[in-house]
């Protein structure tokens, strides 16, 4: 297999374009040239605008997982109570993260690829022992979308901070931090914003921010101290420690092309990709794993039937057809399978890869007529 043709389809990291890739390439920039410093002002005005917040944006080396303790190790302290609202492996992982930072946890677990129950959550926060709540918007172990929107409507009478993970919805699917009363919202590069990984972007607002300055105990954390980074934020030409100045202007690219497309036009195109990869998936005979309704626009997570063997079905996949797609997590592995459609991915590599499973299955034996869920899938996109 020629791997510089290979189609990488999982949720994350995602294929990059080329515009991305030549940013990407520029020959290494000091952190306190013009170039630099304009380019990281612009990528962090428009971080703000693809969040949909007049708030703080803070952009930096690190993945996902940095935003999402980036929140914990500012706004708690020691000893403090938070609601993590749970429905697949990525909302069980703030547990580990407030634990580490001593907070104490108050878990409200929903089955995974089940929907959150808000009357749940509402009864919860409505006990004002909440210092802060988490949710995840996609929870990418499972494919499902939560209604970040509505569970933002219960912030409305809570002193709660509402923190929402959109590591795998941002750029993809809608969010509003400023009209959906989110506090502190978090991405990664490397899914729907169409980056390679290295960069955590998150923003707070100023609720948020008024709680990072008012702590009672200082944080215990040095390179995480947002308070640090916030002068670097406000005016990109000081210093705490140095940007990954690449890594940043390939984001800026990145944000570039979101802001060219238009957030309502990319929004629509994930929405149309998800609706013909449930269309493929249909057509082989199976569906996605969350509950009707809450398909994610970013990912599907077809379930494997007992009969089928994931695994080999994968490796044709990727062997004679060069299209990666990643195995079930967790619990789900040999269950399910992810296969990412975001960020820049277009119809065309939908198609392979619904061609590329669809090949693979028939080569197993459990698929009679070829063609048909590819078939499917080209309906939906014909009539988008
Ligand atoms: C929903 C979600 N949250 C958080 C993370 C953690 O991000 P990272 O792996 O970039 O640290 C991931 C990673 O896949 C994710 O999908």
């Amino acid at each position: 297999m020629n791997n510089e043709r290979e189609l990488l389809m999982i949720p994350g990291p995602t294929i990059v374009s080329p515009r991305v890739l030549r940013a990407l390439a520029k020959p290494v920039l000091s952190h306190v040239s013009g170039e630099f410093v304009t380019g990281y002002a612009e990528a962090l005005t428009l971080q703000k605008k693809i969040f949909g917040t007049t708030g703080t944006p803070f952009l930096l080396a690190g993945s996902g997982t940095l935003g999402m303790e980036a929140a914990i190790a500012n706004l708690m302290e020691k000893g403090d109570k938070v609601l993590c609202v749970e429905n697949g492996y990525f909302g069980e992982k703030w547990e580990e993260i407030v634990e580490t930072h001593g907070g104490v946890v108050d878990r409200l677990r929903f089955n995974w690829g089940d929907p959150v129950d808000i009357k749940q959550i509402k009864e919860k926060l409505d006990t004002n022992e909440h210092k802060l709540f988490t949710v995840e918007h996609v929870d990418t172990s499972t494919g499902i979308a939560n209604p970040i929107d509505k569970i933002g409507q219960l912030r409305k009478n809570t002193d709660a901070l509402y923190i929402v993970d959109s590591v795998c919805g941002m750029g993809g699917m809608p969010v509003k931090m400023d009209q959906w009363n989110i506090d502190y919202c978090l991405t990664g590069s490397q899914k729907a914003l169409g980056a390679p990984p290295g960069i955590s972007n998150f923003c707070l607002n100023d609720k948020a921010w008024n709680a990072v300055e008012n702590r009672k105990t200082p944080p215990t954390d040095y390179y995480v101290n947002l308070k640090k980074w916030k002068p670097i934020m406000d005016k990109p030409l000081g210093y705490f420690a140095t940007p990954a100045t690449g890594l940043v202007l390939g984001m800026l690219e990145a944000l570039r092309i979101i802001d060219e497309e238009g957030l309502e036009a990319r929004w629509k195109r994930h929405e149309t990709y998800a609706k013909a990869f449930l269309a493929g998936i249909e057509a082989l005979g199976t569906t996605n794993f969350p509950a009707k309704g809450y398909n994610a626009h970013t990912l599907s997570v077809p379930k494997i039937p007992e009969e089928w063997d994931d695994a080999k079905m994968r490796s044709i996949m990727y062997n004679k057809y060069g299209v990666i797609i990643a195995g079930g997590l967790g619990k789900l592995g040999g269950k399910t399978v992810r296969v990412g459609h975001m960020g820049n991915d277009t119809m065309n590599d939908l198609i392979a890869t619904m061609a590329a499973m669809e090949s693979a299955l028939a080569e197993m034996g459990h698929v009679d007529d070829p063609g048909k869920a590819v078939g499917a899938m080209m309906k939906v996109f014909i009539k988008s």
